[in-house]
């Protein structure tokens, strides 16, 4: 069975998240060269990504605030020598505050909030740091196993200077009841790897009277290295 190459990852197979079974590769995978195309571009249109598109509290269009427990969640991004990498495109999506997404495959018996979409997005500035304004996620049911609910997350996507650079990964919130119940955060090998998942509460972020706040730093490679998501080769399996 082939597995991830680097062994803070979670591996392709893991049986207790089953839609790893059947999407696993079976057969030793195949090195596929890159182009100059590939390599090179075209990359994210980062030019796009404007101030406000990294406050999901407050969607265009929309008549008020999203309801639930305002957070802040900032962080740097970094590599494995610990230098910041500047304008890298971070998107991240997750469910409402009460645990649904909108989405045409969510039929949790959830209520939909019309004040938020859900995904944001934003760069990293000459530093490596990247903020978002948002709302804890609640935690929501899915068809992994008997009573499977997953904890409190926020998907992530961070998107480098060309395709090929896209990683994938989950912020998971500290105290979690649900972390050891969950397939998904388990699947990261190691009590340290997975620790790296969990955003870790930071009283400077907190605005008083306002929101609180959360740091989550990503570091790229190496043995502190962030874990993770193999690639999926669909993208309509709710997570
Ligand atoms: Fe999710």
């Amino acid at each position: 069975m082939a597995r991830s190459r680097d062994p803070n990852f979670p591996p392709y197979f893991y049986e207790a998240y089953r839609s790893t079974v059947r999407r696993s590769p079976r057969q030793p995978l195949i090195a596929v060269p890159h182009t100059l195309s590939e390599i090179t571009g075209p990359g994210p249109v980062v030019s796009s990504a404007d101030g406000e598109d990294n406050d999901l509290t407050q969607n265009l269009g929309a008549e008020g605030e999203a309801i639930g427990e305002r957070i802040i969640v900032t962080g740097r991004v970094l590599d494995d020598d610990g230098n910041p990498v500047p304008n890298t495109l971070v998107e991240i999506w997750q469910a409402n505050a009460a645990g649904r997404y909108r989405h045409r495959i969510d039929q949790h018996h959830a209520p939909l909030d019309p004040n938020f979409l859900g995904f944001g997005h934003c760069r990293t500035d000459e530093q490596g740091n990247y903020q978002f304004t948002t709302v804890k996620p609640g935690a929501y049911p899915w068809e992994n196993h008997a009573n499977a609910w997953r904890p409190a997350h926020i998907h992530f996507s961070l998107f480098g200077s060309s395709w090929v650079s896209r990683l994938v990964t989950q912020m998971y919130f500290p105290g979690d009841p649900l972390h050891e119940l969950d397939p998904i955060f388990n699947a990261v090998p190691t009590d340290a790897a997975r620790d790296r998942l969990i955003g870790k509460y930071a009283h400077d972020v907190t605005k008083s009277g306002w929101a609180l706040g959360y740091r989550f730093d990503i570091i790229l490679r190496g043995p502190e290295g962030t874990p993770f998501e193999p690639p999926v080769p669909s993208r309509t399996a709710k997570r």
